[in-house]
């Protein structure tokens, strides 16, 4: 079982594994906590850690990665329930050869995206073979070394972008308000669109098995830019591939010799109405973003998974009342006094950067006040 030592690694056993018995369905004590993007800009302490470093030279170096990852988990100790490591998206388009650049305060960049299917870009991506195991071994690295500090005080998340978010990240060349070049693309060339799709959803399937391999106990995938979609092509053009990746990874676990249940969690964000196709695809948890109401959202996933999120990461901005009446809000929505399971507590995104870090533990204080068991 997953409290067990690991053979292989050598790994402590679990101490807290509140977040994969929610995610497995059962009835638990108290909703299990993380927020995505826990480890990052609002935490001085990540300043200080990665001092002029490049992003993706902290990424790429274990030993910062995994202080990067604890570092929530030490300010926060006891009233967060998992820890998630300290990578990109970006690295799988990397690993296919492009170019990613973190601009400070502007995001990352592509120098050379992917122009069009009659470019010569484009078919060298489709015809070469990308092996992660080793363009990517930095990461597995970093997940067994985090695994070995975490000597089991909450289990580690492993995670990918779902293949529509890293394709418009690879058409687009970084952030965007238009989303110009990705709607070019399935509008035009639905085909070749769709072959990329499933050459970047084979390798998030290796990359999530390889993470897990290393010692991740949960994986997230991150449809970020799901919302971008309408209903019909969120159908073509994200959902085969989130279903490809949840369909293929526990078969895959298993050839590798891992028995456990390993949870998958699915954040398609701003996909309100996909969401009872994402139930359906073998997700054990839902991740929703904060325009989800949560006694609709309940109703509308019914006992298919569990759920997390969704708490509008602006409210960390607002006043400890709005934070306590928030809280409430999702306490109740989230039917947690009548179902005692089935919610992972989060943000419904990531948390930005400005954030004083005493606002989330008052959050999370809150959290556990409110959830406390009589
Ligand atoms: O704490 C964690 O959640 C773990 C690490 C993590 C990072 N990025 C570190 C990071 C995770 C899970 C991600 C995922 C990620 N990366 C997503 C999906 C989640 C989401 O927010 O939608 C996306 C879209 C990216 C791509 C990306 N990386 C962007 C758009 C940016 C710039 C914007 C920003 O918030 O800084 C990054 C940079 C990034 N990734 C930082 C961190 C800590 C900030 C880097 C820095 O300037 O120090």
């Amino acid at each position: 079982s997953h409290m067990e030592v690991d053979n292989e690694h050598g790994f402590a056993p679990l101490k807290n594994d509140l977040i994969i018995r929610t995610a497995l369905g059962q009835v638990v004590e108290r909703p299990p906590i993380w927020v995505m993007r826990q480890a990052g800009r609002y935490l001085p302490e990540y300043h200080a850690a990665k001092g002029s470093k490049d992003f993706f030279a902290c990424c790429r170096d274990p030993e910062v990665a995994s202080t990067l990852t604890l570092q929530p988990i030490e300010r926060y100790a006891g009233l967060i329930d998992a820890a998630i490591i300290f990578s990109d998206i970006l690295v799988i388009p990397q690993a296919m050869g492009m170019e990613v650049v973190m601009v400070d305060g502007k995001g990352p960049h592509f120098p050379n995206p992917l122009k069009s299917p009659d470019d010569g870009q484009y078919a060298e991506l489709m015809r070469n073979p990308v092996d992660v195991a080793t363009g990517l071994d930095y990461v597995y690295k970093a997940v067994t070394l985090t695994r070995k500090k975490l000597a089991g005080r909450v289990p580690l998340i492993g995670f990918c972008g779902a293949p529509w978010t890293l394709f418009c990240y690879m058409v687009e060349g970084g952030g965007t308000k238009l989303f110009k070049e990705s709607k070019t693309w399935i509008y035009k060339y639905p085909n070749e669109t769709k072959a990329l799709l499933q050459k970047i959803a084979e390798l998030c399937v290796d990359h999530l098995a390889l993470q897990v391999k290393a010692g991740a106990q949960l994986v997230q995938v991150f449809d970020s830019w799901a919302g971008e979609l309408s209903p019909s092509a969120f159908r073509k053009f994200s959902a085969p591939y989130l279903a490809y990746i949840a369909k293929e990874l526990p078969p895959r676990l298993r050839e590798m010799g891992i028995d456990d249940d390993v949870p998958m969690i699915c954040f398609p964000k701003g996909a309100w109405s996909s969401i009872n196709s994402v139930c359906d695809m073998g997700y054990h948890v839902i991740g929703l973003d904060w325009l989800h109401d949560p006694a609709q959202a309940v109703k509308a996933v019914r006992d298919r998974a569990s759920i997390q999120g969704n708490m509008d990461p602006g409210l960390l901005y607002g006043s400890e009342e709005a934070i306590t009446e928030a809280v409430k809000e999702m306490v109740d929505g989230f039917g947690w006094h009548e179902r005692q399971g089935a919610w992972i507590v989060n943000l419904g995104h990531g948390i930005t950067p400005s954030v004083n870090p005493d606002a989330l533990r008052f959050f999370f204080e809150e959290i556990h006040r409110q959830t406390k068991s009589s």
